[in-house]
């Protein structure tokens, strides 16, 4: 029950997945036909026509799914999230993986999806790259857009400071490639904790594991020695090429074009994957990149304000504002300021100084801002708290 085959047959079961059986083509049809299910039903494309396998997108496409995912219901999703991080389990390890039932070299069979006309060129947008940090041993798992190049060698976006940029800056320094693996198809808690920023050394794999019960399993790579989830669809490893380059750029999160940048090279060694696989695709700055980008930081975020405001009641969020920031023995480096330094970094323009001094200000800009999250009071156990939903933007802290 662990894999994304488990996945797809439970939203199935609800209705929430629609078929479609005639063939179309990677270049721009799946990508229109999943903007238009934007919001509701995941769909499965049967028959495509540059590829023989199968393709699924809008997998998690709205809070119902993204709740299915973690094993909980809209309501629970923090707490699932949360708990998850809390007890997270390393899972265990078995001697062979369901992604070796077939073995290639050949990284253009699979059914790359070409999304919006300006873009560089096709790209893999689900894939989950693994690797071993240098310092710990312990391994990180991220998501990595991917653009082909040829048969065994993709670009691969890692912004600057990421932890699997890390790993491969610590590589380069040391004259070296860095060995990875990635997977394509896997159950949506994995990709989940894939998307959550767990701290330098703490593998986000761990997480997935305790959303789905402590019931995942990994396998051994022959090449890079790396454990991937061994229900994945497909799984690539290779390294990462410390002195190649290539340009790429995409449709970002928030639907708009991004800069052309140079960036890495992956080369592959093997290519290995399921009898007849599922791709997954993740439509660029649509709901499922939204929520797989947002919900963990919406997470993350209420954590931690529940850590920090746990003795208040909450019945007018800025009434509350008002009265921490009026208080008189407000702390340089305390709680409440670390957490709204974190809340306001990134889009408001706003320091912790101009919060006593102009709160009509801060609440016009809150307002500007619920664009990109909602500050919401939730009725919880009988008790009333603050909650942070509907966060779109990248909170990285
Ligand atoms: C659909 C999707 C695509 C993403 N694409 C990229 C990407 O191309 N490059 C990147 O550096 N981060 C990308 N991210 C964000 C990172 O995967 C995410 O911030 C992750 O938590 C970083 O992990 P780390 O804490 O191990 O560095 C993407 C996230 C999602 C959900």
């Amino acid at each position: 029950m662990s894999d994304l085959r488990s996945y797809i047959s439970q939203i199935k079961k609800i209705n929430e997945l629609k078929t479609v059986k005639s063939p179309v083509s990677t270049k721009y049809e799946i990508a229109g036909i999943t903007a238009k299910v934007d919001g509701s039903d995941a769909v499965l494309f049967e028959k495509i026509k540059e590829s023989d396998f199968r393709l699924i997108a809008n997998l998690v496409g709205t809070r119902k799914r993204f709740a299915i995912a973690v094993g909980g219901t809209e309501n629970n999703i923090h707490e699932k999230v949360i708990s998850a991080i809390k007890k997270a389990k390393k899972p265990k390890i078995t001697s062979s993986g369901k992604f070796m039932e077939n073995k290639s070299k050949n990284l253009l069979s699979m059914p790359i999806v070409t999304h919006f006309e300006k873009e560089s060129g096709p790209f893999i947008t689900s894939s989950v790259a693994y690797a071993k940090n240098p310092e710990t041993g312990k391994q990180n798992s991220s998501f990595h857009r991917m653009m082909p190049i040829d048969k065994t060698h993709f670009s691969i976006r890692m912004v600057e400071g990421r932890h699997l940029h890390r790993c491969f800056t610590d590589a380069k320094e040391h004259g070296e490639d860095l060995k990875i693996a990635i997977t394509v198809g896997v159950h949506p808690a994995i990709s989940i904790a894939g998307a959550y920023q767990a701290d330098w050394g703490k593998d986000e794999i761990d997480i997935a594991n305790s959303l789905l019960g402590g019931k995942l399993t990994l396998a051994k790579l022959p090449f890079s020695g790396l454990n991937v989830p061994s229900g994945s669809e497909f799984v690539m490893e290779g390294k990462i090429l410390r002195d190649k380059t290539h340009p790429e750029w995409m449709v970002e999160m928030l639907q708009t074009y991004d800069h052309k940048r140079n960036q890495p090279i992956f080369e592959l060694e093997n290519l290995y994957f399921r009898n007849n696989p599922i791709f997954h695709d993740v439509l660029s700055g649509y709901s499922e990149h939204r929520l797989l980008m947002g919900m963990p930081i919406e997470s993350k975020l209420n954590g931690e304000l529940k850590k920090s405001f746990s003795h208040l009641k909450f019945s007018n969020f800025l009434l509350e504002i008002k009265k921490i920031f009026q208080e008189k023995n407000f702390e340089k480096n305390s709680e409440k300021k670390i957490i709204f330094n974190k809340i306001s970094k990134n889009f408001l323009d706003l320091n912790i100084k101009n919060f006593n001094e102009n709160i009509t200000e801060f609440e016009k800009i809150l307002d500007e801002n619920k664009n990109f999250f909602e500050l919401k009071i939730s009725l919880k156990s009988g008790k009333k708290y603050l909650e942070i939903v509907n966060c779109d933007l990248i909170f990285d802290f």
